[in-house]
């Protein structure tokens, strides 16, 4: 069978950590690069911590540095539930071989996309500005992307502030840009992400494994068991795996097509993901939105491919 040919773009992180694990194995993916972003942790945090995971699982995919800052607004970044790293728990080896490329993300997806066949996804797990940089700066790759499937927003409560997703609040105007697009879009929003919640039994369930990516899952996901009640939750959940899984089994995920629109309001809904379900602001569906999980099945795919390290 062809493999999906994807290229993720995250702020790494620990889910983006565990979605990095699952796109680089999984026998159903061909993972053509990287691309890191500033989000959780500024980037000069971000690209390190991606080429860490790199180094410290032997993976050999190329890796990017985007963008340092959002398109408009301040940086934020999520040290409460990251760290001041981005991605504490792990303690890796210094960084000896896994460099970054000289090229810039946005330059690489611009380039990629141009000489593609029209047959490659995105797969951003992050704030969107490497993604709609590339887009203002050279349209024409639009069409060339095949589709995205997007970690980011909610249909219901924000968990950055009461109306706003993280990926989304950190730069609205980018997240404007993607969902204007119109390439066919994905979203998987914390409706459905904040139900991955990977407690002790999962957390033990993956270091049983006995394997690196398994006791690298255990080391992340330990320090979000912990930083996730800042928000509410009882461990953390990742959220951004849900994205790379739902590229090779879209049948473990229940979705809804809707209009989606970024408040781009300065006042106390900015950077909310408005999703009409119903066709109210009468226009056609720009996203299939993430409502539902198999849990059971979903964690069985992660095991499994976790184990294939
Ligand atoms: C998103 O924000 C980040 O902290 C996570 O990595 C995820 O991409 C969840 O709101
Ligand atoms: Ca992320």
């Amino acid at each position: 069978m062809e493999k999906i040919k994807m290229i993720l773009d995250c702020d790494v992180g620990h889910d983006d950590a565990v979605a990095l694990m699952v796109a680089a194995k999984h026998p159903a993916l061909e993972l053509l690069g990287v691309t890191a972003v500033a989000g959780n942790q500024t980037l000069d945090k971000t690209l390190p911590n991606t080429l860490h995971v790199c180094q410290h699982l032997g993976l050999r995919v190329p890796v990017y540095g985007g963008m340092t800052l959002p398109m408009v607004r301040d940086q934020i970044t999520a040290g409460d539930i990251h760290g001041k790293s981005g991605l504490d728990g792990p303690v890796f080896e210094p960084l000896t071989w896994k460099q970054a490329e000289r090229e810039h993300a946005v330059s690489y997806l611009i380039r990629t996309l141009m000489d593609s066949d029209g047959d490659i996804t995105l797969v951003p797990v992050a704030p969107l500005t490497n993604i709609a940089m590339a887009m203002r700066l050279e349209p024409r790759i639009i069409p060339k992307i095949r589709r995205i499937v997007m970690m980011g927003g909610a249909y219901g409560l924000g968990n950055t502030t009461p109306a706003a997703e993280f990926n989304v609040f950190v730069d609205p105007e980018a997240a404007h840009v993607v969902f204007t697009s119109w390439v066919p879009l994905v979203m998987m929003g914390l409706d459905l992400t904040n139900q991955t919640l990977a407690d002790l039994s999962v957390i033990q369930r993956m270091e049983a494994l006995g394997n690196p990516a398994g006791k690298l899952f255990g080391d992340i996901m330990r320090f979000t068991h912990k930083s996730q009640a800042a928000v509410g939750l009882a461990a953390g959940p990742v959220h951004d795996v849900t994205a790379v899984v739902y590229l090779f089994a879209p049948e473990v995920f229940t979705t809804r097509p809707a209009y989606v629109q970024v408040d781009l309001s300065r006042g106390p809904s900015y950077g909310r993901t408005v999703c009409d379900f119903v066709g109210r602001l009468g226009h056609a569906p720009n996203a299939q939105v993430g409502t539902g999980v198999d849990l059971a099945r979903f964690w069985d795919i992660v095991a499994s491919t976790l184990a294939l390290y």
